[in-house]
């Protein structure tokens, strides 16, 4: 039975009984997966290929990148302090917190947001968000504090749900020249192949970000994003704006539950 509430009019399943109902497709499409292999995205449904991923993460070639973040979070602001200091717990075991929603500014603040307001509160210029040699980078080493932590994103509020409830709709919207949703990949089609590529379920996509395509070109969960939406020839929304970081937040909380593990290689 899914809990059905009204809200502005429209009957509008709670996050919990989205995540139920799309959890339980999963679980019939890929029978016997276990459920933290969901991480593994397309990885997860390819014996092959899930061991030629094993193979590169033993010895990334991204390694480097991961160096320089790890410079970038260790070099102090003019302030004197470090993003440890600005962040909860010095960052560690937080990243699966994010995004989350703000009340006081009734907004998504998304975890390279929150490395962005550390740099402005200590009197540094913010980072772009789809500059890979600095916020790409950072994020890549940042994140990687949390690894093992699992996510846990929180809708408690109507502010938060009104979020969510955006994100969800951008996810399920029919875009471009072809009239796809991202649903339309990463729910129907997942499983399946497209372009010699197996496209990965929606759940366990947001556990490992950013990621390295090719092993060396990084992307954050927002420029993969973008990628899809220009290979369905739409317009892709402002990286870091507040379409993507709802359509970041619904879809984090869909991977609600499951490891994270960032800075991994895709190809
Ligand atoms: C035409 C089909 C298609 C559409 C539409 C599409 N994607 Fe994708 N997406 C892919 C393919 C193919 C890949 C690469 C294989 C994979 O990892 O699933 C991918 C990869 C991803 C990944 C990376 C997964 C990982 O583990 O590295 C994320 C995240 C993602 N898509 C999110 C989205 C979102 C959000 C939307 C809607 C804005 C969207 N996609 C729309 C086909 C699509």
């Amino acid at each position: 039975m899914l809990a059905i509430v009204a809200v502005g009019g429209t009957a509008v399943a709670a996050p919990k009984d989205d995540l139920a109902t799309m959890r339980s497709r999963f679980e019939q499409r890929f029978a016997g997966v276990p459920a933290d292999d969901y991480g593994f995205g397309t990885f997860m449904l390819n014996r092959a290929a899930r061991s030629h991923y094993e193979d590169i993460m033993a010895f990334p070639p991204f390694l480097g990148d991961i160096e320089r973040g790890k410079t970038l979070w260790e070099t102090r602001f003019r302030s004197g302090r470090t993003y440890a200091d600005c962040l909860p717990a010095g960052g560690r075991m937080i990243a699966g917190n994010y995004p989350y929603y703000q009340p006081a500014e009734d907004r998504v603040v998304t975890f390279e947001m929150a490395l962005n307001r550390c740099r402005a509160a200590n009197g540094e210029a913010e980072y772009r968000y789809d500059d890979r040699a600095t916020m790409g980078v950072l994020t890549a080493y940042a994140r990687s504090l949390s690894d093992g932590m699992r996510m846990n994103i929180s809708i408690d509020s109507d502010g938060a749900k009104a979020r969510y409830e955006d994100g969800k709709r951008l996810f399920y919207r029919r875009i471009g020249q072809m009239n796809f949703s991202c649903a339309t990949c990463h729910v129907n089609n997942a499983g399946n192949v497209m372009r010699m590529e197996t496209i990965s379920p929606a759940i366990g996509q947001a556990t490992h970000f950013p990621i390295f395509r090719g092993g060396d070109t990084l992307y954050t969960a927002q420029m993969r994003f973008t990628r899809c939406m220009e290979q369905v020839r739409a317009q892709p929304f402002a990286i870091g704006g507040e379409d993507f970081n709802n359509l970041e937040y619904f879809h984090a909380y869909l991977s609600n539950g499951l490891p994270l593990q960032a800075s991994v290689y895709r190809r």
